[in-house]
């Protein structure tokens, strides 16, 4: 499991982090992604349509490698995966999530913001951990000062990360991609743009360290 989460994130500089309101969003906005090179994406269970939109997106846009986020509870973990989700992200991490996930044939990318954090998740077996939320937390700094003492752990920084600071990010050790919303806007979302956000999207996938 651990293998195919790292497979994902290591397989794209930047996680679009997205909500949407529609199936039809959902659909147009996976699609418009993943022709732009982004084809894993981290659909947010923050709007009532996101379930929806998972199961619509994982048969009518197979090319996309579609995830569930905001998980918060065991219930949303089951049902994300009912839906068809290929990962599953959350900000955090509870002991009950953590027993769904481990029966769960779906790999978890649980987040960790703080050293006990990490022991715990360290303990649980979970090297590849979300940090969130990345510039709120400490940004740059923060994770930097993680690395030594946390070998071998690798971040997937989200939340304030932006075109702006995204290849400082990823030219930390311990970062394996970044997530982030700029390249699905919920106004070029609501307009069907589609081929501004592959733009974004093909941008966003071009980013690297250097
Ligand atoms: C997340 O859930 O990862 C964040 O909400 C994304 O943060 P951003 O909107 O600042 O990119």
């Amino acid at each position: 499991k651990t293998d195919r989460l790292l497979q994902i994130l290591t397989g794209q500089a930047v996680i679009p982090v997205v909500a949407v309101d529609s199936i039809q969003e959902g659909v147009g906005l996976a699609r418009a992604l993943a022709k732009g090179g982004l084809k894993a994406i981290e659909v947010t269970l923050r709007t009532p349509a996101a379930l929806e939109a998972i199961e619509a997106i994982v048969v009518d846009v197979p090319e996309a490698i579609c995830g569930a986020g905001t998980i918060l509870k065991p219930d949303d973990y089951t049902n994300a995966v009912k839906a068809g989700a290929k990962f599953i992200v959350s900000p955090g991490a509870t002991v009950e999530l953590l027993d769904t996930a481990k029966k769960s044939a779906i790999p978890f990318l649980p987040g960790s913001a703080t050293p006990s954090e990490l022991l715990a998740m360290l303990q649980e077996g979970y090297e590849v951990l979300k940090f969130f939320p990345a510039e709120q937390s400490g940004g740059l700094s923060y994770l930097r000062s993680l690395a030594p003492v946390f070998q071998g752990v690798k971040f997937c920084p989200t939340g304030g990360v932006s075109p702006d600071n995204a290849r400082d990010y990823l030219a930390l050790p311990n970062v394996v991609c970044v997530g982030g919303s700029w390249v699905a806007p919920k106004a070029l979302i609501k307009d069907g743009a589609w081929d501004e956000i592959t733009k974004l999207a093909a941008e966003a996938a071009g980013l690297s360290a250097d």
